[in-house]
């Protein structure tokens, strides 16, 4: 049995090491980056999604990207990383950032846009950027391939009709 003394022991170390980490972490990252990485209101996979992408990145990290549409305007948008903190924070400000935008307008928004609305990010980060917005931009490419295909098939249906 443990020891109350060596139960508080313990707890002041996991304390004393959580503020050095969160010390290190504003010593990084900006605040827009912490609040966006510790309260992600976006993090979440999306049931039933309209577009979807999976892009795991040269770091071996994934992000996953999921889209409601009203037409070719996005109606909501949340991901999913397996990813480091500054991951969640550009998966979760992409995610904000494209609410009611339309897809193309999605797909101009650069990993800079994304830096820039997160307050910066250190130059070892800008890949994280990178990945979020590739994977929209693949989320809205795998629209496109959709459509093509249930067009394809109306084509192929038609002339079977013929
Ligand atoms: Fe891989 Fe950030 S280190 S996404």
């Amino acid at each position: 049995m443990v020891e109350q003394g060596e139960y508080d022991r313990w707890e002041r170390v996991v304390a004393e090491l959580q503020r050095e980490i969160e010390e290190k972490e504003r010593a990084l990252y900006s605040a827009k980056v912490l609040q966006q990485a510790r309260n992600p209101q976006y993090l979440a996979r999306m049931e039933a999604p309209d577009a979807q992408a999976v892009v795991t990145g040269w770091c071996g990290d994934t992000m996953e990207i999921y889209l409601r549409l009203n037409g070719t305007a996005i109606q909501g948008a949340t991901f999913m990383t397996d990813g480091c903190s500054p991951s969640v924070a550009c998966g979760n400000m992409l995610a904000t950032m494209v609410q009611a935008m339309t897809l193309d307008e999605a797909t101009e928004v650069q990993p800079e846009d994304l830096i820039l609305a997160l307050d910066g990010l250190p130059e070892e980060n800008s890949h994280c950027a990178q990945l979020a917005v590739d994977t929209l931009r693949q989320a809205i490419a795998n629209i496109d391939r959709n459509t093509r295909c249930e067009t394809d098939e109306r084509d192929r249906l038609e002339d079977d009709d013929r």
